[in-house]
């Protein structure tokens, strides 16, 4: 199949049969914030639920056997449409394609979402710790526009660390934006966020790994809890400084102290 005819095929009304366990749903708006980052709002199917914090399948329909990728959703649970924030992976199978998407084109689903970074793999706690690099900032767009969240704790700390400042762009203006949130705006002064871009000047240019270090982020086993996403690096080395610093990792089915997202790429 050439290029062309693939587009022609994202454009359009699916060409292919679309099966019991995916949805086919209509791109809202596309925002491309660099040329490697870009987010897409698309509808949300009236009986479709999920968790804030979670993830789904995404697919488009340009094969009889498409490619599905893991993608946060970064809308949180009473939305009514649906928020992605993705990569563009140079070649990659899925977002060489996705990342040409425009309103009116179809996005598949499969529909059954899952995930750890939710609030009933955490044991209560006074503050939450919500610790991102690049695109893994996603689930954390959820968790922070969810009311639950500042029912659950008092102080939530956004940290979300990039290469380049235009890559911080996405979380800025979701911070922004959470002051005007006629839901969330009289919260938002319980967030804390804390923004770091690595290989450019910045108000601030140390890795998460390296706050933790020094003491600017401070882990207490009693009363913070942390989720992560981000890179596999990213993840390995914090999950070993929360363990170090006595927290536990938890799970839907037995709760803890920190949370990690591993089905998470880009
Ligand atoms: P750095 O620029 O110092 O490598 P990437 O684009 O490679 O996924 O990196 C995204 C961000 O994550 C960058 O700011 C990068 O910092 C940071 N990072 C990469 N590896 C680690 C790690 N092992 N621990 C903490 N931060 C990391």
């Amino acid at each position: 199949m050439t290029m062309g005819a693939i587009e022609m095929n994202i454009q359009g009304k699916p060409t292919f049969p679309i099966p019991d366990n995916v949805f086919a749903e209509t791109v809202l708006s596309v925002h491309h914030y660099t040329d490697r980052l870009f987010k897409f709002r698309i509808t949300r199917p009236a009986s479709f639920r999920f968790r804030s914090g979670e993830f789904v399948m995404i697919g488009l329909p340009n094969a009889e056997r498409p490619v599905y990728r893991a993608y946060s959703i970064a809308s949180p649970s009473w939305d009514e449409e649906l928020e992605f924030f993705s990569i563009k992976v140079p070649d990659g199978p899925l977002t060489e394609h996705l990342q040409k998407i425009v309103p009116g084109d179809t996005v598949l689903m499969r529909k059954k979402p899952t995930g750890t970074l939710v609030h009933d793999a955490l044991l209560p706690g006074k503050r939450l710790y919500l610790f991102s690099t690049g695109t893994g900032v996603a689930p954390f767009a959820s968790i922070v526009r969810d009311p639950e969240t500042y029912e659950k704790f008092e102080e939530i700390v956004l940290v979300h660390t990039c290469r380049q400042v235009a890559e911080l762009e996405y979380s800025r203006e979701l911070v922004e934006a959470l002051k005007d949130d006629p839901l969330i705006g009289e919260f938002a002064s319980r967030l804390r966020y804390v923004p770091s871009a690595t290989r450019e000047p910045f108000m601030r240019n140390a890795r998460i790994t390296t706050m933790i270090e020094t003491g600017e982020l401070s882990l207490d086993p009693e009363h913070d809890r942390v989720m992560i996403c981000g890179s596999m690096d990213m993840l390995r080395d914090v999950k070993a400084q929360c363990e170090a610093a006595g927290l536990v990792e938890g799970s839907n089915s037995a709760p803890g102290t920190f949370v990690v997202e591993r089905a998470f790429v880009g």
